[in-house]
C-alpha cells in the first residue's frame, strides 16, 4: 500500500519558508510509529529541512533532479539515503506489490504522487495559520477521496488536532453511472430468468456449513436473491447506490429479505469475523490490482476463523482486448473510451493470485470457465 502522511491546518496549509507550520509532539510520535520499518519518500527540500538528517529505521528515498534519472545511494554526514528521480520513484510505486511505502512531503511531492496513494494519514490541526506558502491537495473536496475515520480531538500547547484517515475509493463514478443509467425493469426481468440451480459457490458454502453470508459487491442483487433462495442469511453491499436500489426492489418482488447497504469493498464497515462466508463475484478483477489487495484483506477481516471467501475472477477475453484501453505497469487494463470508459480490469495468473492471499490463509484455485478462488481463514 502507498500512503501519504501529512499534517494540515484548516486551509490545508503544510509549510512556510521551508519549515513546518508548527511541531506537535503527539503528531511526531504517531508519524514515527506509523512509518518505522518502512520506506519514506520525500522531496529534496523536505529532506534538507530534517533536523537530524535521514530518518532512522526507515529507508529514506529523496527525490531530486540531482539523481539524474537514476537511483543513487548516498552515505554522508546526514546518514544513509537514496537520491531518486521522479521517474524512478514512480516506477518503484507502481511495482511496490505488498510493500507499504509512505509519501511524506512536501508540497510538490504530495501533488505529484497523490495519484499513486490509496490512503492519506492526515493530522487535522484546528487552526488557520496566518502565513503559509505550501499546501496539501484539497482531498476533502475531491470526489474519489473519503474520510473513513477520524480520532478524538487532542490538545497540546493549546493547539487542538486529530488523526484522520482518508481513502481513495475506486471506480465509483463508473459503477454509479452504469447503475444509474440502466433500465431497472430490464435488469429485474433478467434476474428473474437466472439459473437458480446449485453451482460451485453454493456447494462451497454448503460444504463449509455457512449460514451468515455476505455478498460483497452484489450489483443488482441477482446472486443475493439466489443465496436467499438456498436459505442463507444474507447481507449484501455494493459501491453504487443505484445498484442497491435495484437489489431492494428485486428481493422485495421475489419475497426475500437481505441486509443491503452501500459500501466499498475496501472499507465495508462490518465488524471483524462477523460472517461465515463472503462471496464476491466479478468484483476483485474489476478493480485495480492494488485496490484488490486492500479489498481481499478487508473481506478476510470480516469472515470468521474457519470461514471461507469465495471469489470469482474472469479470464482475459476478446471483449476486454477489443475495448479501447491502456495497460499500466501493474498489468491493469484501464478503459479509456467506449462502453467501459473509466473501468479497470485485471486478469490474474496463479503467481499474482498467490500474492493476493493474506498471510497464513489456506487457499485453492478452481480454474474452469473462469477462476474460483477459495480462501479459508485460519
Ligand atoms: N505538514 C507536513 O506534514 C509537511 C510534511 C513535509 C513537508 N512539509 C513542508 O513542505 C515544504 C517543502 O515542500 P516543497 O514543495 O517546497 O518541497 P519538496 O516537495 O519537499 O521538495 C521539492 C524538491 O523535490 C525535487 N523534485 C520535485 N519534483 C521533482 C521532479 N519532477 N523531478 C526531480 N526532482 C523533483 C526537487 O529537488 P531538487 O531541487 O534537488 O531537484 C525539488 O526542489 C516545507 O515547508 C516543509 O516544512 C510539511
Amino acid at each position: 500500500m502507498i500512503a501519504a502522511v501529512v499534517a494540515v491546518d484548516e486551509n490545508f496549509a503544510i509549510g512556510h519558508q521551508g519549515g513546518m507550520l508548527t511541531s506537535i509532539r503527539g503528531d511526531l510520535k504517531m508519524f514515527r510509529e506509523l512509518t518505522s520499518g518502512h520506506a519514506v519518500i520525500m522531496g529534496r527540500k523536505t529532506f534538507d529541512a530534517l533536523p537530524n538528517g535521514a530518518l532512522p529505521n526507515r529507508r529514506n528515498i529523496v527525490i531530486s533532479s540531482r539523481a539524474k534519472g537514476g537511483f543513487v545511494p548516498v552515505s554522508d554526514h546526514r546518514g544513509e539515503y537514496v537520491l531518486s528521480s521522479m521517474e524512478k520513484t514512480k516506477e518503484l510505486l507502481e511495482n511496490s506489490g505488498d510493500e507499504t511505502l509512505f509519501v511524506i512531503g512536501g508540497g510538490v511531492i504530495y501533488s505529484e504522487l497523490l495519484p499513486y496513494c490509496q490512503r492519506v494519514y492526515l493530522t487535522k490541526i484546528h487552526k488557520a495559520f496566518d502565513v503559509a506558502d505550501t499546501y496539501f491537495p484539497r482531498i476533502d473536496r475531491m470526489k474519489e477521496w473519503h474520510e473513513i475515520r477520524c480520532g478524538e480531538i487532542q490538545e497540546e500547547n493549546e493547539l487542538k488536532y486529530q488523526f484522520c484517515i482518508y481513502e481513495r475509493q475506486i471506480n465509483n463514478s463508473f459503477w454509479d453511472q452504469s447503475w444509474n443509467e440502466i433500465d431497472q425493469e430490464r435488469i429485474i426481468q433478467y434476474a428473474n430468468q437466472l439459473d437458480m440451480k446449485k453451482d460451485c459457490i453454493i456447494e462451497g458454502l454448503l460444504s463449509n456449513d455457512a449460514q451468515l453470508v455476505c455478498d460483497a459487491g452484489c450489483g443488482c442483487g441477482a446472486y443475493t436473491l439466489k443465496l436467499c433462495s438456498f436459505g442463507f442469511s444474507v447481507s449484501a453491499f455494493d459501491v453504487a447506490a443505484g445498484a442497491i436500489d435495484i437489489a431492494e426492489k428485486l428481493l422485495e418482488k421475489a419475497g426475500y429479505a437481505a441486509e443491503l447497504k452501500t459500501a466499498s469493498v475496501t472499507d465495508t464497515g462490518y465488524d471483524d469475523d462477523c460472517f461465515d462466508a463472503v462471496v464476491s463475484r466479478d468484483v476483485i478483477d474489476h478493480i485495480c490490482k492494488r485496490d484488490a489487495m486492500l479489498a481481499i484483506h478487508e473481506l478476510y477481516r470480516i469472515v470468521r476463523p474457519g470461514g471461507v471467501l469465495l471469489i470469482t475472477l474472469d479470464h482475459l477475453d476478446e471483449e476486454y482486448e477489443k475495448e479501447p484501453h491502456r495497460i499500466n505497469q501493474d498489468g491493469d487494463y484501464l478503459f479509456s473510451d467506449g462502453k467501459w470508459k473509466g473501468m479497470c480490469f485485471h486478469s490474474y495468473d496463479l503467481q499474482e493470485i498467490k500474492a493476493l492471499i493474506p498471510d497464513g490463509a489456506a487457499y485453492e484455485v478452481i480454474d474452469s470457465d473462469g477462476i474460483l478462488l477459495k480462501i479459508i481463514k485460519q
